[in-house]
């Protein structure tokens, strides 16, 4: 197996940098024509690339006529995605708290000397804190939160709705939640207060759980049961949450699966600035639709 660079993702890694890219443009497209300063913020920026795994045959029929070292650009991250977006951005500010990933994330500002580039090796949560709460009167910005996990918690979620003044592509962990909701219930004090804060509240028990009732021989016997259509309810709890702090989301998240068709992620946008969020909402829920009906098609072609 040849093993390049920094390693997630399969094919939805593809769509979820693929949805984000072509907003990227008409973003800024559009703030061009604006009075503001804008910049692009990417709070889990990883390394600038991402990893390919190949044997020896699949390196060589795909890529006969590059070297390995070229094989790594060949594959972007959406650090690089965003600074080969045309018409430019102001700024880019790129946030990753892990050290080996922020070196190489940090030879960007060499490759891209001409672009207005700033790298921080923090906490992305610590980092939109800071930023959030700062003027936002004369800027924008458009931010994407990428984690592999549950690492954004609610609360940086709300800030950034807060400013009215961010467009947000958010990739939310559905896989990983569902997960934590154990069929019988049982949740350790632990998760449920990691979730607590993942989610912002504690109604999200009285969502996923239903209160069910059994006979027994000492008569009716009530316990919590999770839900049958747990994904979906998940989703549209997610999206109402979202709702509820922004001017505009779009209602069309693209569920991002693996080889086994089990969600994994939701990727999804949200629009601060109560002006502009209906052209921004129109615009990535027409750039999420294409890409499910690609999707899809890819899927019967297989
Ligand atoms: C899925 S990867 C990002 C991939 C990147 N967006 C791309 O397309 O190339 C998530 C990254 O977030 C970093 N990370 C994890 N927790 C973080 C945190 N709390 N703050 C900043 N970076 C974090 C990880 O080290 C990892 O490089």
């Amino acid at each position: 197996m040849n093993t390049i660079g920094q390693s997630f993702g399969g094919n939805w890694t593809e769509q979820k940098l693929d949805c984000v890219r072509k907003y990227l443009k008409a973003y800024t497209t559009i703030m061009n024509k604006q009075p503001f300063k804008f910049a692009y913020i990417d709070a889990f920026a990883g390394t600038g690339y991402r990893e390919l795994m190949l044997d020896e045959d699949e390196s060589e029929t795909l890529f006969p006529e590059l070297d390995s070292q070229e094989v790594i650009n060949f594959r972007q991250g959406s650090a690089r995605n965003a600074l080969e977006a045309e018409p430019p951005f102001e700024k880019y500010i790129f946030i990753e708290e892990d050290k080996e990933n922020y070196s190489e994330l940090e030879k960007l500002t060499e490759e891209f000397s001409k672009k207005n580039i700033e790298c921080r090796r923090t906490d992305a949560n610590e980092y939109l804190t800071d930023v959030c709460n700062k003027n936002w009167e004369q800027h924008r910005a458009l931010v994407f939160l990428d984690p592999f996990g549950m690492q954004v918690e609610w609360k940086t979620i709300k800030l950034i709705a807060d400013t009215q003044a961010i467009d947000l592509w958010l990739l939310f962990p559905i896989g990983t939640v569902n997960r934590l909701l154990k069929r019988n219930s049982d949740i350790r004090q632990s998760i449920r207060e990691k979730l607590n804060q993942f989610l912002g509240e504690e109604g999200w028990y009285k969502v996923f759980y239903k209160l069910a009732y059994e006979n027994s021989l000492f008569g009716e016997v009530e316990r919590w049961e999770k839900v049958g259509n747990i994904f979906t309810e998940i989703e549209q709890y997610f999206m109402k949450r979202l709702q509820g702090i922004f001017a505009g989301i779009a209602t069309n998240p693209l569920s991002l699966r693996n080889s086994k068709n089990v969600p994994l992620y939701l990727l999804c946008f949200a629009a601060g600035n109560p002006k502009g969020a209906p052209i921004a909402v129109k615009i990535a829920e027409d750039i999420l639709l294409k890409e499910l009906c690609q999707g899809s098609s890819l899927q019967q072609l297989d």
